[in-house]
């Protein structure tokens, strides 16, 4: 029964026909969606990525097409001959785009058949995720991962337009090369020709982009594949897409203003969403402050208060103790949600912190008759005031706590606040709220290393006005970086980088990076710095991510099409696997099963 495409030529896409071509003759090939027989008159739906048309064969026409139509099955690919027609008024088909035509066979060919599929190739499937990577080509067949796909590649279509037109030069960078600085392990790569030497894979074109502008090219764009060895989670893969770039002679508006007119163009050209520009721009410290996160999600409310002088000498062990600590007590008031929220809820949520590491969630429910909390006989009248007015408590609120350290604090709560506004229904979904996280401190103290680590990379440059504290002050110094974050989730980074070698390697030296260090990990850049380094910056954005968020998946494994699973395997290539023993030798290598015992 199979036969071969011949002369055939296709003239349409199935997914085109429209009330123009009645009566015109068409070529199709496609896979099919469906088969129906309605007592001699056999329907098929014929796919292909432009979408479905309805290909109808009359019993009154030819047997032998007949007969082939009677044996067609789903999945199978089929080449069809014949002429468009208007449908009926009533058999039309307001859901489909070719739904006001159909295609009269006149002639069918079966190119292919198919096995019998583990999933249908439908919009929703309730298929394991596995299953669906394991035979991820039909995962592509259904139009929700098929749309995203496309739609991946006229984003990247519309940046490169963008930034093309705006005097980007794409210059490619080596994925063989040496360890970078963005602070995640490395993917090794043995060399065969170097026994006992590795390349890294980048974790970013960082070094490699720097010196490009020392180069002169002045705008650099890459849409590049970068390689981090980290834990992943829903919006992290081993291997994964940054828009790339990097300008000289700029400062950070001149960075952020770019950016903010390539999405603007993108999104308008993609989504015919008009966002505004200039994006709100957010000091680190108010992030933090207000929402216990350099991300937050700006789309709702209930932002987080610190209530810590209230109670720094409360009778209440749980608050007074944490802030003996050093750390501190924050508080959302989750305004009219008394009623909202069942007790189960409210344990669940407090389930929730704990999970998150937090020791208890104290809440207060503004009731009828007052406030009722397992907490509230511990208060003192003085704090139940001060309190109530912090807050500006009221009839049907409810108020969350959290005590502890700084840090668990602003963790537990920023992801209660998440929980809430979802729970709530406070999120407007439809909404793209983009937003510049600015002004993060350079460095920060890490208690367990006793130093100073950057906060980005160690090439980002400090604020002008804070140049001579680098040695004095270290962890007061501002650093010229920003973050781009949408409906809270970090789309991009990036910062003014130092172009001097002198500043750079007193911040080596803060961080403790010693000479010898320096030169080993980045000294050519360090070299390159002595021969005209222009002054020069620039970002990276998470494309996959900005994909995620713009397709409205909970993941960016729908918008890869051959993504790694959470353990980081592909179940469709099996990667990764063991190679033969001849491969290890030749690479130089010699394989351990365990880790070893120190
Ligand atoms: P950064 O490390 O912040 O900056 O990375 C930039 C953006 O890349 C995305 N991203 C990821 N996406 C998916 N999976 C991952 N594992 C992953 N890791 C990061 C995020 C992030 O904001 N060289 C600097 C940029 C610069 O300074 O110009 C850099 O790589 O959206
Ligand atoms: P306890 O005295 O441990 O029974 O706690 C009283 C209330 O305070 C309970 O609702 C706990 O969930 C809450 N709680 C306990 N520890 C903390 C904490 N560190 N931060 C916020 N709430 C807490």
């Amino acid at each position: 029964m199979l036969e071969l495409m011949g002369d055939w030529k296709r003239s349409n896409y199935c997914g085109e026909l429209r009330k123009e071509h009645v009566d015109s003759s068409v070529t199709l090939m496609g896979w099919i969606q469906s088969r129906r027989d309605h007592g001699g008159v056999i329907f098929v739906d014929l796919r292909d990525r432009d979408g479905l048309c309805q290909i109808v064969f009359n019993p009154g026409g030819n047997p032998e097409i007949h007969r082939t139509a009677e044996q067609l099955r789903d999945e199978w690919v089929i080449a069809v001959k014949g002429t468009v027609t208007s449908r009926t008024e009533e058999t039309v088909n307001p859901n489909l785009k070719t739904g006001e035509v159909e295609v009269l066979a006149e002639q069918v060919r079966v190119l292919n058949t198919s096995k019998v599929i583990p999933f249908l190739i439908e919009n929703e499937v309730n298929a394991d995720e596995l299953l669906r990577l394991k035979y991820r080509y039909l995962d592509l067949r259904r139009p929700p991962m098929r749309d995203n796909i496309i739609f991946r590649h006229k984003v990247t279509a519309a940046v490169r337009n963008y930034l093309n037109e705006n005097g980007f030069l794409e210059i490619e960078t080596p994925y063989f090369t040496k360890s970078t600085p963005e602070g995640a392990r490395d993917f090794l790569v043995p060399s065969r020709l170097n026994k006992g030497q590795f390349y890294a894979l980048p974790q970013s074109p960082q070094i490699l982009k720097q010196t490009l502008m020392i180069s002169g090219f002045d705008r650099y764009y890459q849409i590049v594949k970068c390689f981090r060895d980290e834990d992943l989670r829903a919006d992290r893969q081993p291997e994964f897409t940054q828009i790339d770039m990097e300008m000289s002679f700029v400062s950070e508006d001149d960075v952020i203003s770019i950016v903010e007119g390539m999405t603007k163009t993108v999104v308008r050209e993609t989504k015919g969403i008009e966002i505004t520009t200039p994006f709100l721009r957010m000091p680190y410290e108010e992030a933090m402050e207000k929402y216990g996160t350099d991300c937050p999600d700006t789309r709702f409310g209930l932002e987080l208060k610190d209530i810590s002088s209230i109670f720094k000498d409360s009778q209440f062990k749980v608050f007074s103790g944490a802030l003996k600590k050093g750390g501190a007590i924050k508080a959302l008031n989750a305004k009219n949600a008394a009623g909202k929220l069942t007790r189960k809820e409210i344990d669940d949520l407090t389930e929730y912190a704990v999970s998150l590491g937090a020791k208890g969630l104290a809440w207060i429910r503004v009731g009828e008759d007052g406030w009722n909390s397992p907490i509230v006989k511990f208060l003192t009248e003085e704090e139940r005031k001060l309190l109530g007015e912090a807050l500006s408590m009221e009839k049907g609120d409810i108020v969350f706590f959290g005590a502890d350290s700084v840090e668990t604090v602003n963790q537990v709560m920023s992801n209660v606040r998440l929980s809430l506004g979802k729970t709530l229904l406070l999120v407007d979904e439809e909404k793209l709220e983009f937003l510049w996280v600015v002004d993060f401190p350079l460095l920060k103290y890490n208690p367990q290393e006793k130093r100073y680590v950057a906060v980005h990379h160690p090439f980002t440059a400090p604020k002008d006005k804070d140049m001579e504290n680098i040695e004095s002050s270290p962890g007061n110094v501002a650093s010229k970086s920003y973050d781009i974050v949408l409906n809270g989730v970090e789309i991009g980074g990036g910062s003014i980088r130092i172009h001097r070698k002198d500043i750079q390697q007193k911040v080596f030296e803060v961080i403790g990076i010693m000479d010898d260090e320096a030169r080993e990990k980045f000294g050519f850049l360090l070299e390159a710095l002595e021969f005209g380094a222009p002054p020069h910056g620039g970002i990276a954005l998470g494309l996959d991510r900005i994909l995620m968020l713009l397709s409205r998946e909970e993941s960016i494994r729908d918008v890869i099409a051959f993504p790694k699973t959470q353990k980081g395997s592909c179940p469709l290539t099996e990667a990764p696997s063991e190679v033969s023993p001849e491969q290890l030798l030749e690479a130089g290598i010699k394989s351990i099963d365990r880790e070893p015992e120190n």
